[in-house]
C-alpha cells in the first residue's frame, strides 16, 4: 500500500511501481535516513510539535531500526518505494501512532537532498583518505628515483631528459588539485535543506539551525526551492570523480605503454598483472587498462545528470531520482580503481637503465647544447640553427652529440670547446635544471617536501 492512498484509488501497476521505485539503489542512504530523522524529530520535540515521550519513542524506534539494519536482524521490504517510506513505515510499525508525526513539517523532497547531502559527504571524506593513500604512494615511489633519468616527451617524441621522480610527481600534484577540487565541493554540499518541505517551506516554527548543527552542516539552505530542486551538488561532486579518473586514467596509460616491449621502463608484480588464455608468455596490464576504461563510466554519469537537469521546471520532478544511480556507480568506480592503483604502483619495478638508455637516443640534450653555445655569447636563435644541423650532421654519421667529435663541433663554429661535452651530458643536463619546478634532483626533493606539507594540511 503507498503512502498516497486517500487521493488515488487501488493498487499501483506493477510496471509503474518497478520504474518508480528508488529503494533497490536509494536503500545505501540507510544511515543517512535515519540520523537525519533523528534530528528531525529532536527538533520537533523542541519546538513542542512533538511531546518528550512521543520524541522518546521515535528516538528509540529509529535507533533500533539502525542497528537492527547494521547487523542483519532486520532486512530492507523490497515492497517499500524507497528508503524514506521504508523507515517511516518500519518505524510506524514497531511504535504505532509516534511513528506517524515523524513526517510532520516535512517532505521527501527535503529528505532525499538531505540524505544526498549527507551521503555524499560521508563518501567524499572516505575518498579524500583513498586519495591520499595514492598520493603518498606517489611520493614513496617518486623518492626512490630522484636521480633515474628519463626521456621527457611532448608529442609522445622524446624531448628533454627528466627523472621518474620528477615524472611521477607531476601525478602526485594532479591528485593534490582533486583532493582539494573535492574538499572545495563539500563545502557546497554541507548546505543543509532541511526544512524546505515540499517546495514552499513550512508554516512550523522549525529550528532549521539546531538541525544543521546537530547534523554537522555548515550551513542552512537560503530558498526552499532551490534546496529541493537543484542537483548541482551532484553534479559538481561528479565534476570532481571525473577530473579525477581522468588523472588516473592517464597515468594508466602510461603503465600500459611503459609496459610495452617498445618501452619496458616498469614490469608490473604479478599479482597486479594477468596472463592470456592462449598466448604462454603474455603478461598484459589489465588494471591499468581497466582505469582507463572505467573512465568513459564515470563521464558517462556526470553526462547522465547534466542532461536530466538541462530541462527541469522548478521545483522537485522525480527525473531527479536518476542522480542516485549515476553518482553512486562513479563513487564505486572511482573508489575501487583508487585501492588498486596504489599496491600497483608500490609493487612495480621500474628499469633505471631502460629509462636512462632510452633517454641517451633521440637528442634529448640538443636545447642545452644551443643553451651551451648561448653561454658563449651566441643569440639563441642562432644557437638553435646551428645545433639543428649538428643533430642532423649527427644523424648523418649514425653518431650523438655526445660522440660527436670536437673537431666537427668547431667546423660549424668556433665556439666550441672541450665543455662542449660536459654541456650534453644527460645527467648534467638534468641536474642542471634546478629552477623552482624543475626536474634537477634537488628541486624534486624540494617538491617532495612541499607535497608531503600539503598532504598533511
Ligand atoms: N525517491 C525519490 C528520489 O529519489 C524521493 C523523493 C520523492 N519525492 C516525491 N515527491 N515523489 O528523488
Amino acid at each position: 500500500m503507498k503512502l498516497w492512498q486517500g487521493r488515488l484509488e487501488g493498487e499501483i501497476d506493477q510496471r509503474l511501481n518497478k520504474l518508480n521505485q528508488s529503494l533497490p539503489f536509494d536503500m545505501r542512504m540507510y544511515r543517512q535516513d535515519i540520523r537525519g530523522s533523528m534530528a528531525h524529530a529532536k527538533m520537533l520535540e523542541k519546538i513542542g510539535v512533538l511531546t518528550p515521550e512521543e520524541g522518546g519513542a521515535i528516538q528509540t524506534g529509529l535507533r533500533e531500526i539502525l542497528s537492527e539494519l547494521e547487523s542483519g536482524k532486520l532486512s530492507f521490504d523490497m515492497e517499500a518505494e524507497d528508503i524514506h517510506t521504508f523507515v517511516e513505515a518500519e518505524l510506524t510499525r514497531r511504535i504505532g501512532k509516534p511513528g506517524k508525526k515523524l513526517h510532520t513539517a516535512r517532505s521527501r523532497n527535503d529528505q532525499v537532498a538531505l540524505d544526498l547531502r549527507m551521503y555524499l559527504a560521508d563518501e567524499t571524506q572516505i575518498l579524500e583518505t583513498s586519495l591520499h593513500t595514492a598520493i603518498a604512494t606517489f611520493i614513496e615511489v617518486a623518492e626512490k628515483h630522484l636521480e633515474t633519468v628519463m626521456p621527457g616527451y611532448t608529442h609522445l617524441q622524446r624531448a628533454q631528459p627528466v627523472t621518474l621522480a620528477h615524472h611521477l610527481m607531476a601525478y602526485a600534484q594532479m591528485l593534490l588539485r582533486d583532493r582539494d577540487r573535492l574538499r572545495d565541493c563539500r563545502e557546497r554540499i554541507l548546505e543543509m535543506p532541511l526544512g524546505s518541505g515540499a517546495l514552499a517551506g513550512t508554516g512550523y516554527p522549525l529550528d532549521r539551525d539546531f538541525v544543521c548543527r546537530e547534523l554537522g552542516f555548515r550551513k542552512v539552505s537560503e530558498n526552499s526551492l532551490d534546496a529541493v530542486g537543484d542537483r548541482d551538488f551532484v553534479l559538481e561532486t561528479l565534476s570532481c570523480l571525473s577530473i579525477l579518473i581522468m588523472h588516473l586514467s592517464r597515468f594508466a596509460e602510461e603503465i600500459c605503454l611503459w609496459c610495452s616491449w617498445e618501452f619496458k621502463f616498469v614490469s608490473l608484480d604479478d599479482r597486479f598483472a594477468t596472463g592470456s588464455s592462449i598466448m604462454p608468455q603474455k603478461k598484459n596490464p589489465d588494471l591499468a587498462e581497466l582505469l582507463r576504461g572505467k573512465t568513459g563510466r564515470v563521464y558517462g554519469s556526470l553526462m547522465t545528470l547534466l542532461t536530466a537537469l538541462k530541462g527541469l521546471p522548478l521545483a522537485y520532478n522525480k527525473d531527479l531520482q536518476e542522480d542516485k544511480e549515476a553518482v553512486f556507480d562513479a563513487l564505486d568506480t572511482v573508489e575501487i580503481c583508487l585501492d588498486a592503483l596504489s599496491p600497483m604502483l608500490q609493487t612495480a619495478t621500474f628499469f633505471p637503465d631502460r629509462m636512462q638508455r632510452a633517454a641517451a637516443e633521440g637528442f634529448l640534450n640538443a636545447t642545452d647544447l644551443a643553451d651551451y653555445l648561448v653561454g658563449r655569447g651566441i643569440p639563441f636563435r642562432d644557437a638553435y640553427a646551428i645545433s639543428g644541423k649538428l643533430v642532423r650532421l649527427c644523424v648523418e654519421k649514425g653518431l650523438t652529440l655526445e660522440t660527436l667529435p670536437l673537431s666537427e663541433y668547431q667546423k660549424m663554429h668556433p665556439a666550441f670547446e672541450e665543455g662542449v661535452y660536459d654541456a650534453v651530458n644527460l645527467n648534467n643536463c638534468v641536474r642542471r635544471r634546478k629552477v623552482y619546478g624543475g626536474p634537477a634532483p634537488e628541486a624534486v626533493r624540494v617538491q617532495i617536501e612541499n607535497a608531503r606539507k600539503a598532504l598533511e594540511a
